[in-house]
């Protein structure tokens, strides 16, 4: 099943159990709230979750939404992280209760998984001093015959220090060879899947938790990590949403396995940002658009600094755009990626120079990294960017 029949497949088993499906939003959330860019699909239904009105479609809803998480950045490539994805999502504001989201949950996996359901493994939440661990998802799981464990840390889910929150049950997919071993807790190879939270409750921002006026279950699953499992393929790179660009790239610029994924990955999150109307800046999300490509130039001219990404087909851009359901113009996007490239050459060549006038193995203070920033322009991470280069150089003149 390729990205669309997977997501035709979730949505319409949802619908068949009376949800409506809603349109995905903007990656920019609405308002002038905390929240940086939409990380998780129960984001655009904060207010609904959190005894607001009643939402216009009804009280059961399922959906895709486009999230972005900085968090797992330093894990872009390997076979699972992404910065920007799509999730799959479906909710009960008010109405069936977690247990039944279990079922059904179960029963559309193993509908896709087919005899393989032997792969699954589920966590629970285990209990802290504040909330008794979740025995009614743990007796439903053994109903089931899958196999469950309780974990405390990893199975209290919310989107942030304040606001609703509640215990999380995960299903997690055996993704080693052979048989499955050991559990989600002692064997990185069990691969989260599909959050089911219950949504009980909420926390004002002074360490309390308050129930929320009505009981909702929030559930959650990376459409890129599903089609790993449908496609039987050993990474999310390798499933049919990444296929253009990983046939494109290497005949390009030719990066090894690693580089390829991030470069595949950063590139594709700065169109889908850029197509939601940000901007590179030096602050907030427009400044996650500017590091992002950063990395991605640094990885690209640690080998060849003629490497430019005016080279990127447009098809690629168009590619992603489709995927994401937006209608920037691809001719715009490439023009803002060559800009971002030009500025980055001006100011690396500058901080080389300036560099430069330190001898080798300098270590900058806090004070020389502030006056580094404020009078020459360079941001502390691209001196330390510069100076890790300017390391890998001479150990390399070194060697030689
Ligand atoms: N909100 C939950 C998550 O993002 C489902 O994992």
């Amino acid at each position: 099943m390729n990205a669309e029949e997977t997501t035709r497949t979730f949505l319409g088993f949802f619908e068949e159990r009376g949800h409506q499906v809603i349109e995905g939003s903007s990656l920019v959330p609405p308002g002038d709230g905390p929240v940086l860019f939409t990380a998780a699909g129960m984001h655009p239904l904060t207010p609904y979750l959190d005894g607001g009105p009643p939402h216009p479609q009804g009280r059961r809803l399922t959906g895709l939404q486009r999230c972005l998480r900085t968090t797992d950045l330093d894990e872009v490539g390997d076979e699972r992280h992404l910065t920007v994805f799509q999730m799959l999502g479906s909710w009960s504001l008010g109405d069936y209760d977690g247990p039944q989201s279990l079922r059904w949950g179960f029963e559309l996996i193993t509908k896709i998984l087919g005899n393989e359901r032997v792969r699954l493994h589920a966590t629970v939440f285990g209990g802290d001093d504040q909330v008794g661990p979740d025995l009614a998802s743990q007796r439903t799981w053994d109903e089931l015959g899958v196999p469950v464990e309780f974990l405390t840390d990893d199975n209290w889910w919310s989107n942030g220090p304040t606001g609703p929150c509640g215990p999380d049950s995960e299903l997690f997919v055996w993704t080693g060879d052979g048989p499955p071993q050991g559990s989600p807790g002692t064997d990185e190879r069990w691969m989260e899947l599909w959050n089911h939270v219950t949504m009980r409750f909420r926390r004002p921002g002074d360490g309390r938790l308050e129930p929320l006026s009505q009981p909702n279950v929030d559930t959650g699953m990376g459409l890129e990590r599903l089609l790993m499992v449908t496609q039987g393929v050993p990474s999310v790179f390798q499933t049919d949403v990444f296929q253009p660009w990983m046939s494109v790239l290497p005949g390009l610029w030719g990066p090894g396995q690693k580089e390829l994924r991030l470069i595949a990955d950063h590139l594709r999150a700065s169109i889908v940002i850029i197509g939601d109307g940000v901007r590179p800046s030096n602050t907030g999300r427009g400044y996650v658009l500017r590091r992002l490509l950063r990395r991605v130039l640094t990885v690209l001219w640690r080998t060849d600094n003629s490497k430019s990404l005016g080279d990127l087909p447009v098809t690629l851009i168009e590619h992603t755009l489709a995927r994401f359901g937006q209608h920037t113009d691809p001719e715009l996007i490439r023009e803002i990626l060559k800009d971002e490239e030009r500025r980055f050459a001006v100011l690396m060549t500058r901080g080389r120079k300036v560099l430069g006038r330190f001898g080798p193995g300098w270590q900058p203070t806090p004070e020389e990294l502030s006056y580094l920033h404020q009078t020459h322009g360079l941001p502390p991470d691209l001196v330390t960017d510069l100076l890790t280069e300017e390391g890998e150089t001479s150990e390399s003149v070194v060697g030689q």
